[in-house]
């Protein structure tokens, strides 16, 4: 595996490999990797020549109150996961290498995040849009993979391609979860070990609100009180956001037919945990 840290470097490599017709799958990630990063890296091998994993722990898309600097990292563990999954190339760039000067523009997302983390997390996808505009004009991919774990970044990225056409085509990717249903996350390892234990709740009410509209269920506010209930009386966590969307629009639904998402995050003591279920109605 090459481990490549300048972006000019890695952009003459990918040029290179475009001229040559060579399919390029790209993963972009901020590392500490687990199960539902392999399981992008397994989809992206299967489609393409060369494989491309980024690893950037991005400082434009974290708030000034959030966890950049104790954001949980482990080169040398990830790595040895990239090699496992044979990846090609790692791209690690520092932030100096990103950001040698304060951006002259930048990227600001207008639909999509009026609602969930775009309402709890302001500017953070306008950070996200922006390291991965930078991105994909460096790996110049053929095919992106994104996990449906972070829909709504799911859904700006969609937006992203599109509107900025981008030769690009964006490969969704589903939840990977532990046994109790808690998605696998970097910052799963923050919860102690009475939160581990709770907070397999926040995907069971999930679940339990998408039984109560497939049932038919009218009144979505209380399907939403229900779920906030639940996630509180049996967790010690607080619930951030609970909220029963279109998709990929996180608009209000309004006709009861088409693409639905019922999306949740919750504050643990030092983790904010987000999930959601994407199913048609
Ligand atoms: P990161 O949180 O490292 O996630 C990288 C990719 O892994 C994202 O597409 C995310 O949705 C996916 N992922 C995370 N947990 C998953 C799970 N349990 N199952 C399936 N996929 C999962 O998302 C980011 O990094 C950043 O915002 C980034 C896109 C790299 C831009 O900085």
């Amino acid at each position: 595996m090459n481990i490549v840290t300048n972006p000019k470097k890695i952009q003459e490599i990918t040029s290179q490999l475009n001229d040559d017709r060579i399919r390029i799958g790209f993963v972009p990630t901020m590392g500490y990797l687990h199960e539902g990063h392999r399981a992008l890296l397994k989809e992206a091998r299967k489609n393409n020549d060369i494989v491309i994993m980024s690893i950037f722990v991005n400082p434009l898309q974290f708030g000034p109150k959030e966890d950049l600097n104790s954001y949980p990292r482990d080169l040398e563990h990830d790595k040895q996961v990239a090699i496992d999954e044979g990846v090609d190339y790692l791209f690690h760039p520092s932030v100096e290498d990103m950001y040698p000067s304060p951006m002259s523009v930048k990227i600001k997302v207008q639909r999509r995040t009026e609602r969930l983390c775009g309402q709890s997390r302001p500017g953070h996808f306008d950070g996200v849009a922006t390291v991965l505009t930078k991105l994909f004009h460096l790996v110049q991919p053929t095919n992106v993979y994104f996990g449906k774990k972070d829909a709504q970044q799911l859904a700006v990225v969609q937006g992203l391609i599109e509107d900025f056409h981008f030769p690009i085509n964006l490969v969704a990717v589903n939840t990977v979860r532990e046994e109790d249903g808690l998605a696998k996350s970097s910052r799963n390892v923050r919860l102690s070990e009475i939160e581990r234990k709770e907070a397999g709740i926040l995907y069971k009410s999930l679940a339990n609100a998408r039984v109560e509209l497939i049932k038919g269920k009218k009144d979505i506010k209380d399907i939403i009180l229900q779920v906030k209930d639940e996630i509180e009386t049996n967790s010690s966590g607080k619930v951030d956001y609970i909220e029963i969307l279109t998709y990929p629009d996180l608009e209000e639904v309004k006709e009861r037919t088409g693409s639905i998402i019922v999306a949740g995050a919750v504050h643990f003591s030092h983790a904010r945990l987000i999930d959601n279920i994407i199913f048609e109605l």
